[in-house]
């Protein structure tokens, strides 16, 4: 089987991070976002993957291919000359995802859940119907595209960032499609939230398979903590041993085994810390994800922080609400940061009290 996943986009949302490395390539719990799609379609016997790509393409093939190999998928870039949006992607590889005659999973490439890739395709089979897509319940759902749906699961609406409350079930950003899919598509910048999926739902040919389980689309600071911390909940139920612990951890974190960490130390719950970080002597880190290779110097303290790629936080540093740290970024001792966005290569030397981009 086929999968595409849609790859393109500035992910303005999550920077300072995607400044430096595109969305998809951004670790989530210690590994590529895409990396975690990519393993869950392997698991499902899918064997050759799309990537639709429509900037930053070279970055991917080398940082990817690695993993790729270890895998043993076929991975086929299709750059786009401009981007084509949601839909425009499918009708670039049309010859690719016709030949064949199968279902193809689409994915957004910035999403977390436990991928229910096999369930989908038998929920697929059985309809019969043209495409169907994952749905999940969220509190907010104005930020997504909204399904509405009978008890049989088909979808009689589907409105992209609704001004007005229709439902709270949203498009999960996981679908199949049949190839037959491609006569609604050109090949020009679409929306298929906008443009393709209320016309199949207008002919009864879009199905909604309810999620089961956690769900986060992990394309903004907050939620990708949000997603962080179901994301290990999940991992403690299936598979525990890969969670840390020791002295003075609590709860579930997640580190990587080349990381230093040195006497004294609190962290969690919810923590990931990427290879090669060093925790100094006597810090505090809870609900916070920290990439490869920062520092986090002596009595540090954060909350709800992003540490990006080679940042060193100074000591009796305290860092909380939502803090993003670029790649690069050195922060002084003993400040203090609430909530600020600090772009690449910066140095901090005074206190941020209040939330703001720091540039
Ligand atoms: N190849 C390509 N070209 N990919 C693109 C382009 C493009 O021009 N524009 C966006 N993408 C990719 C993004 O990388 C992402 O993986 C996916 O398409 C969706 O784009 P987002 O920018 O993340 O959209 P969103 O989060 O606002 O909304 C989408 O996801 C929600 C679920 O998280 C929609 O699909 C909503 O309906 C959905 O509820
Ligand atoms: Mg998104």
């Amino acid at each position: 089987m086929r999968a595409v996943i849609l790859v393109g986009g500035y992910g303005t949302r999550l920077r300072p991070l995607t400044l430096s490395r595109p969305k998809p390539l951004v670790e989530f719990a210690n590994k590529p976002m895409l990396l975690h799609q990519i393993e869950a379609l392997v698991a499902t016997n899918v064997t050759e993957v799309i990537l639709a790509v429509s900037y930053r393409a070279e970055e991917m093939e080398r940082d990817l291919s690695e993993e790729v190999k270890r895998l043993g998928v076929r991975l086929i870039f299709s750059h786009e000359p401009e981007p084509l949006g949601t839909a425009g992607p499918l009708a670039l590889v049309h010859d690719l995802l016709s030949s064949g005659d199968e279902p193809f999973f689409v994915l957004n490439s910035d999403i977390i859940c436990d991928f229910p890739f096999m369930q989908l395709l038998d929920f697929h089979k059985n309809h019969g119907r043209e495409g169907t897509i994952i749905v999940t319940k969220v509190e907010e759902p104005s930020k997504y595209g909204v399904v509405v749906y009978g008890d049989d699961g088909k979808i009689e609406d589907f409105v992209e960032k609704p001004q007005e409350f229709i439902s709270n079930k949203i498009n999960a950003g996981m679908y199949i499609f049949n190839p037959s899919i491609l006569k609604r598509i050109e090949l020009k910048p679409t929306s298929i939230e906008k443009e393709i999926f209320p016309h199949m739902a207008r002919d009864g040919e879009l199905y909604a398979m309810e999620l089961t389980g956690f769900w986060m689309d992990v394309g903004q600071p907050k939620d990708f903590l949000k997603g962080m911390s179901m994301y290990l909940t999940s991992l403690r139920q299936k598979s525990p041993e890969k969670l840390y612990s020791g002295p003075g951890v609590v709860g579930n974190v997640l580190i990587d085994e080349t990381a230093k960490i040195g006497k004294d130390c609190r962290i969690g719950p919810n923590v990931t810390i990427g290879p090669g970080v060093v925790l100094s002597d006597g810090c505090c880190i809870k609900r916070s994800t920290i990439l490869k290779a920062a520092v986090i110097k002596e009595h540090a303290w954060l909350d709800g922080c992003i540490v990006g790629w080679r940042s060193v936080v100074g000591r009796w540093v305290r860092m909380e609400g939502t803090t993003v740290l670029g790649e690069d970024v050195i922060v002084k001792d003993e400040l203090y940061i609430n909530g600020g966005q600090v772009l690449p290569h910066k140095n901090i030397s005074s206190s941020v009290p209040e939330p703001q981009i720091i540039m």
